[in-house]
């Protein structure tokens, strides 16, 4: 299928360019014009339909559907009042890379929106007597542009925390606040990759690092996962990866553990490449039974692993808080270069948030949400087990983090059931879209659904998940039909 064409088109149907109910042109019509083959265009007709855009009339051709939802086609209409998007050509061919790989979601919030935390119990009141206390006599070193990794106080905070809660082994030097986890792969990426460097990414894995390092030049080579974590070659490699992308305490998005052995195996496959492993433990506070997992970093002295941990779902996304922990090695550099793309700042932010550890506010807040993340993923399973059965559930789905896969049938779309979902006010993620589309030797992509429990209130998780139900009904009905 025309990958192009199909978005093209299904872009137009949802910000209302082509509006509802209007007849697309003959499939030969359209080929002609475009100059390609007909066939082609028949089959992104097919696959618009089989998505719930377009409906065929017998007889009488190709129909936009006139029940997308509202909000869908209402937000295409603000996008396009307020367009000020630039010609395709007058962007690089880097920005149009990104422009068109780009996989963030508008929609973060509701249910079943993965990777969202509860905002609403966030303990605002405890975060803004700090800040207030805080703003009431600024220090002005706070107030300036920082240097140096961000504000001693939380990395000195963080690094306690981690060494307890983690395992991690690091001086609070080690530790470089950041902009989000983005931010820090990027920043990876600049400092110790060249262009047309590989990096291992999971497959499925993880949209936001590997479009930030294709955004930096470096070639992502996808690596299928299994219930161990990614594949590891058994062979000696010609040319081995420069980085190693693993969230190996819970695989994103499938949710498998890295095995112990693999870890090890990982590990000295990067001391013998001169690899780095990039070590992303985005959601690891949230295990609900067991220990807690301890992270690859510790694992040996001196492993050539950068770890990443963010604040976004412990405390809330929008405060836009992470880390890096560096290998010494790389401490000074990254301090450097940290200061000169970014120009660092929010020290006023940084020092709120060491005084929210400080005060033992930080940890009674995680402890709080594992609890209520584990009644709520509780609840949203055992649903599942009853109304569709044991199976649904992915196998590698282990108890923890803020979402969990549905697995659907291999015919049955995941984006038309996302869809179809919508309509009926409940988000949720296709996890096809999560598989790069490069040939890996792997599986192909499976169909299924990211499902985030963690933000949605236990009274309203069994009535959205009947709507679910309600779409994914109507999307096998709709399969069936010829
Ligand atoms: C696997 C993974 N890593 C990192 C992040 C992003 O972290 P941050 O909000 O700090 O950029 C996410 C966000 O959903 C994620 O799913």
């Amino acid at each position: 299928m025309n990958q192009r064409l199909y978005r093209c088109l299904r872009e137009a149907i949802l910000d209302g360019s082509i509006a509802a109910d209007t007849r697309l042109p003959a499939s030969r019509d359209l080929a002609a014009e475009l100059g390609i083959a007909r066939n082609t265009v028949v089959h992104v007709y097919a696959q618009l339909q089989a998505e719930g855009y377009t409906r065929s009339r017998q007889g009488s051709g190709t129909y936009v559907a006139d029940t997308l939802p509202d909000d869908y086609l209402a937000s295409g209409r603000r996008k396009r009042q307020a367009s000020t998007k630039p010609a395709r050509s007058s962007l690089s061919e880097r920005g149009v890379r990104i422009v068109e790989g780009a996989s963030a979601s508008p929609f973060q919030w509701g249910a079943f929106m993965p990777g969202v935390p509860d905002v609403t119990e966030f303990p605002h009141r405890k975060f803004s007597r700090i800040v207030s206390s805080l703003w009431r006599k600024p220090a002005p070193e706070l107030l300036t542009y920082a240097h140096g990794g961000g504000l001693p106080a939380l990395r000195e905070a963080l690094a306690q925390h981690l060494a307890l809660t983690r395992s991690i082994d690091c001086d609070p030097e080690q530790i470089l606040l950041t902009e989000g986890v983005h931010q820090g792969i990027d920043l990876v990426a600049r400092i110790l990759c060249e262009a047309g460097d590989q990096a291992w990414i999971e497959n499925p894995g993880y949209w936001g690092a590997r479009s930030v390092l294709q955004a930096n030049g470096i070639r992502t080579v996808p690596r299928a996962v299994d219930e161990e974590g990614m594949h590891l070659p058994a062979e000696p490699l010609d040319a081995p990866p420069r980085l190693i992308f693993v969230t190996p305490s819970h695989q994103y998005p499938l949710g498998a553990v890295m095995s112990l052995a693999r870890r090890r195996r990982l590990l000295a496959l990067a001391r013998q490449w001169g690899s780095w492993i990039i070590e992303d433990d985005y959601d690891s506070e949230f295990r609900f039974t067991g220990r807690p997992i301890p992270c690859l970093q510790g694992l040996e002295p001196d492993a050539p692993v950068i770890y990443l941990g963010t604040f976004s779902k412990t405390l809330y996304p929008g405060l836009r808080l992470a880390y890096l922990v560096l290998p010494k090695s790389l401490v000074g550099a990254f301090q450097a270069a940290h200061g000169e793309l970014y120009r660092e700042g929010h020290l006023m932010t940084h020092a709120a948030v060491a005084i929210f550890i400080a005060e033992g506010h930080y940890a009674a807040h995680v402890r709080r949400m594992r609890m209520l993340y584990g009644r709520r993923r509780a609840m949203l399973v055992n649903l599942i087990e009853r109304r569709l059965g044991p199976g649904w559930l992915h196998r590698d789905s282990s108890d923890a983090g803020l979402h969990l896969v549905l697995d659907l049938p291999a015919d049955l779309s995941d984006e038309a059931v996302v869809h179809a979902a919508h309509a009926r006010g409940v988000l949720t993620r296709p996890l096809s879209r999560y598989y790069d589309a490069a040939p890996d030797g792997g599986e192909p992509p499976r169909q299924g659904l990211l499902l985030g429990y963690a933000c949605v209130p236990e009274a309203d998780i069994a009535r959205k998940f009947e709507a679910l139900l309600e779409s994914l009904s109507e999307v096998a009905r709709r399969r069936g039909k010829p």
